[in-house]
């Protein structure tokens, strides 16, 4: 198999506190693949030192045919990296910025007007690109944050949360040239707390405090790690019952999404038993990624408790 990324026992320790501990995984050429997990996670210390840009404190890897130990400076050179607080220059135009980048990146002067042309269009600026980028909206803020990595063709790029703070709609058009780009061959390696982007991923790697949890495509991971079936309630003071709901023999998981909870059953036939408990009927639902997370996450402090 032809690899991207590989990493073997890759470890990140700031003093005594280890932020990503003995991670290893293998991303195939051509993926999306997502980094998932909670805040503190160590999704962007991972992303650092896949990018040549932090030293690892133990571990081993390769990102595009480079050591990721001995080569930072070659990795640096193949890859994009939009970071999670991406850096434009507010009082360039927007085509000053990719013009930055294409010098930056030493795109041969007689290519950098069509490569600086392709970013505006892949970003939907034309028109715009005359503007100072403080006048641009979120939504083009990243896209154009997106071109300025990707103006030099690298074959993976690294998005570090690119579409915090953007509206939907800018999301899914965001996500959209991202396939578009894994489609041309583009690895891509992107964080996100959205759980429809991450549906959207081929893989994902889910990490908790350091650790993996688990890596496989959305499919699979709802298919393996919830077992039973999945009802949803809706239920005043919900926070409240958790306790309670989780006592019950045939209960295996009670979580809170958002103001509902998800419980997940041995089998449909509880759900009757469960509705005489509770008072209210459970609407049978697909388990979704968050619980695919709450459930990995458990497991996991069961197993260190
Ligand atoms: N330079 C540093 N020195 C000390 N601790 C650090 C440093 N960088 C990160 N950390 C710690 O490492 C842990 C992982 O941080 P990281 O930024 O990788 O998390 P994350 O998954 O990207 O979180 P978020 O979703 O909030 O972006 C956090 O507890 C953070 O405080
Ligand atoms: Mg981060």
């Amino acid at each position: 198999m032809d690899y991207a990324v590989t990493t073997d026992e890759l470890t990140k320790a700031f003093g005594d506190f280890t932020a990503v501990d003995r991670l290893s995984i293998s991303i195939e050429r051509g993926e999306v693949c997502g980094f998932l997990g909670p805040n503190g996670a160590g999704k962007t210390t991972a992303i650092r030192m896949l990018c040549g840009l932090l030293d690892p404190t133990s571990g081993s890897g390769m990102v595009a045919g480079y050591d990721l130990v001995r080569e930072t400076e070659k990795i640096k050179q193949h890859i994009g990296y939009m970071s999670q607080k991406f850096s434009l220059y507010d009082d360039l135009s927007a085509r000053e910025n990719l013009s930055f980048y294409a010098r930056l990146y030493s795109i041969p002067n007689g290519e950098r007007g069509r490569r600086i042309d392709e970013m505006i269009d892949m970003a939907g600026l034309m028109g715009r690109e005359d503007e100072l980028v403080a006048n641009l909206s979120g939504g083009w803020k990243q896209r154009l944050a997106l071109g300025c990595a990707i103006i030099a063709r690298p074959s993976i790029v690294f998005l570090d949360e690119p579409t915090s703070g953007v509206s939907p709609t800018s999301r899914r058009s965001f996500f959209n040239i991202i396939q578009g780009l894994a489609n041309q061959g583009t690895t891509v390696i992107v964080t996100t707390h959205f759980m429809d982007e991450a549906e959207r991923c081929n893989r994902i790697v889910f990490i908790n405090q350091g650790h993996l949890l688990a890596f496989d495509t959305p499919e699979r991971l709802k298919a393996e790690v919830i077992d039973g079936y999945m009802v949803e309630l809706e239920l005043p003071g919900a926070v409240y019952r958790i306790e309670e709901i989780e006592a019950l023999p045939y209960v295996k998981e009670c979580s809170l999404h958002g103001p509902l909870l998800h419980v997940l059953l041995e089998d449909p036939s509880h759900s009757a038993p469960l509705r005489e408990f509770i008072g209210v009927t459970p609407r049978a639902v697909h388990p979704t990624l968050e619980d695919v997370f709450i459930a990995l996450a458990k497991k996991r402090r069961r197993v260190s408790a």
